[in-house]
């Protein structure tokens, strides 16, 4: 079995966070391996090294968490952001000593202080964003990136197939960039990076 087709799902607790939640979480189903870790090679690829941690957001039960870990280099700090309270104990239990923050990821700013991070390397972003009102879409982008220095990117999933936030809509302007559509993942996954627009 190749690497991209082990499978890192945990789906019970995943489908009991789908029910308390089913906008939140999205679909009962988690990321697939093969996903995860195409997700997690484009945050490597667009990091910008020395900045600070690889922010995951929206980590669910840690499908892509996983694939993270796997892929860093040593020194890498990965750090989850999760709202759902027994999704971030489900976190902690399956990763000990992984650093998780609860809070609500569009004031990602605010949860970032808190917890004393003043920057970060890149954004692997899972939230629903179609669910998301544009202007609280705009405000998280737009505060993700005051979280990273010039060249910072957003790695955004999203099974639909056009770029699940506007970029022409967002303030500040963004540039999004398809960067391939993984099949095996049900339904397939569109990866996204959005930079800031030049
Ligand atoms: C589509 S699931 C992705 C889960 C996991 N990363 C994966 O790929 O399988 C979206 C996750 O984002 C979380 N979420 C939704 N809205 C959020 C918010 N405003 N702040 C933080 N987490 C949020 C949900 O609880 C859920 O775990």
């Amino acid at each position: 079995m190749s690497i991209d087709e082990r499978p890192i799902s945990h789906p019970l607790p995943f489908v009991r966070g789908w029910l308390r939640d089913p906008v939140g979480v999205g679909l009962p189903i988690p990321s697939s391996g093969a996903t995860a870790r195409r997700l997690a090679r484009a945050a490597f690829e667009a990091a910008i090294p020395g900045a600070g941690p690889v922010l995951e957001v929206g980590a669910g039960t840690g499908a892509v968490t996983q694939a993270l870990i796997e892929c860093r280099r040593p020194g890498d700090r990965i750090i989850a952001v999760e709202r759902d309270v027994e999704l971030c104990r489900a976190l902690e239990r399956r990763f000990p000593g992984l650093e998780v923050l609860q809070g609500d990821a569009i004031e990602i700013g605010a949860v970032l202080r808190k917890a004393g991070l003043s920057s970060v390397c890149v954004v692997v972003s899972g939230l629903p964003m179609r669910a998301i009102p544009s202007d609280a879409a705009s405000r998280y982008y737009s505060r993700a990136f005051e979280a990273m220095p010039p060249g910072g990117a957003i790695i955004q999933y999203t099974y639909g197939l056009r770029p699940p936030v506007d970029p022409k809509v967002t303030k500040p302007a963004l540039e999004a960039t398809f960067v391939g559509r993984e099949w095996r993942n049900l339904p397939p996954m569109g990866i996204w990076r959005y930079r800031l627009a030049r």
